[in-house]
C-alpha cells in the first residue's frame, strides 16, 4: 500500500527521499530565485513536504513539494510563476498571513521508479495535504516535462499541443489536466504560460550535443 507521510511526521523517510540521486535536468537546477528558498522548505514548512511510501516494500518512492499561500480564486490573482509563488509562500508564512490555497512546487520520482503511474499518486498526495490543512484550492505552476525535447517550439505553442485522442501531448501536463479535472477547451485558461516564468541564467555545456 502506498501511503503519504510529511517531513514533519516522518523526518527519517524525508531524509531517505532527499538522499536519492537528482532527478532534474541540469538547467533546472539553477533557478536564480527558486534556489534561494528551496533548501528552507523542509525547515520552515515541513508539514507541506511529503513522501510517497510503499509500506510493504518499505521503500520511499517519491517526494512532493508544496507550500500554502493566499489566493482569491481569481486567475488575475495567481502568482506570475513559480518564482513569485515561492516568494509569496515564505513571506506569508513568516508574517503568519491567512492562506487559502496549496501551491504545488515539485514532484520528484527517481529515474528507476518512473512510468508506473506514481505521478497521479503525487497529485493525490497534494490534495490530501491541502485538505488536512483546510486549504480550499490546489494550484500548480507546472513544468512541462517534455518541453526540452522541442527546444525550437515556443512554450505558448507547446503547451497546447494535443494528441489525436484530444489529450495533451506533455505527460506531466496531461496528468494534471486529467487528475485535477481542469477545464480544457478553446480558452485553455489552465494552460497559459506563466507571465513571468522561472529565471535561469547561464550556459549549459551538453555532454552529448544534439
Ligand atoms: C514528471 C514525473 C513526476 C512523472 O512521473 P512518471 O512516473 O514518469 O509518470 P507516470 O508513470 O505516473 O505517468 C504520467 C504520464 O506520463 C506518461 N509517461 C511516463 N513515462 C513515459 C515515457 N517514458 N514515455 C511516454 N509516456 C510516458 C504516462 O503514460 C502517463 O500518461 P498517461 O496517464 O496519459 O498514460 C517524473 O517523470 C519526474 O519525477 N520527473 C523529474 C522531475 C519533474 O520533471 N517533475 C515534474 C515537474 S515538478
Amino acid at each position: 500500500m502506498i501511503t503519504v507521510h510529511t517531513a514533519a511526521e516522518r523526518p527519517d523517510l524525508w531524509k531517505i527521499g532527499s538522499e536519492a540521486p537528482p532527478v532534474w535536468p541540469e538547467y533546472n537546477r539553477h533557478g536564480d530565485v527558486l534556489n534561494q528558498w528551496w533548501g528552507l522548505l523542509d525547515e520552515e514548512l515541513p508539514e507541506f513536504q511529503f513522501v510517497l511510501y510503499d509500506d510493504g516494500a518499505e521503500l520511499v518512492l517519491a517526494q512532493g513539494f508544496t507550500g500554502p499561500l493566499a489566493w482569491t480564486g481569481q486567475d488575475e490573482a495567481l502568482p506570475d510563476g513559480i518564482d513569485q509563488a515561492i516568494e509569496q509562500i515564505f513571506a506569508q508564512r513568516r508574517s503568519h498571513a491567512p492562506v487559502s490555497a496549496l501551491c504545488a512546487l515539485a514532484a520528484e520520482i527517481p529515474q528507476g521508479g518512473r512510468g508506473h503511474g506514481l505521478a497521479a499518486e503525487i497529485l493525490s498526495g497534494m490534495r490530501k495535504i491541502a485538505q488536512r490543512n483546510g486549504l480550499r484550492h490546489l494550484i500548480a505552476p507546472v513544468r512541462p516535462s517534455w518541453k526540452e525535447r522541442y527546444p525550437l517550439t515556443p512554450i505558448e505553442t507547446y503547451v497546447r499541443w494535443r494528441r489525436a485522442d484530444g489529450q495533451l501531448l506533455d505527460p506531466w501536463m496531461r496528468t494534471h489536466e486529467r487528475r485535477l479535472r481542469l477545464p480544457a477547451g478553446p480558452g485553455d485558461r489552465a494552460h497559459r504560460p506563466g507571465r513571468r516564468p522561472r529565471l535561469v541564467l547561464g550556459t549549459q555545456r551538453l555532454a552529448d550535443p544534439p
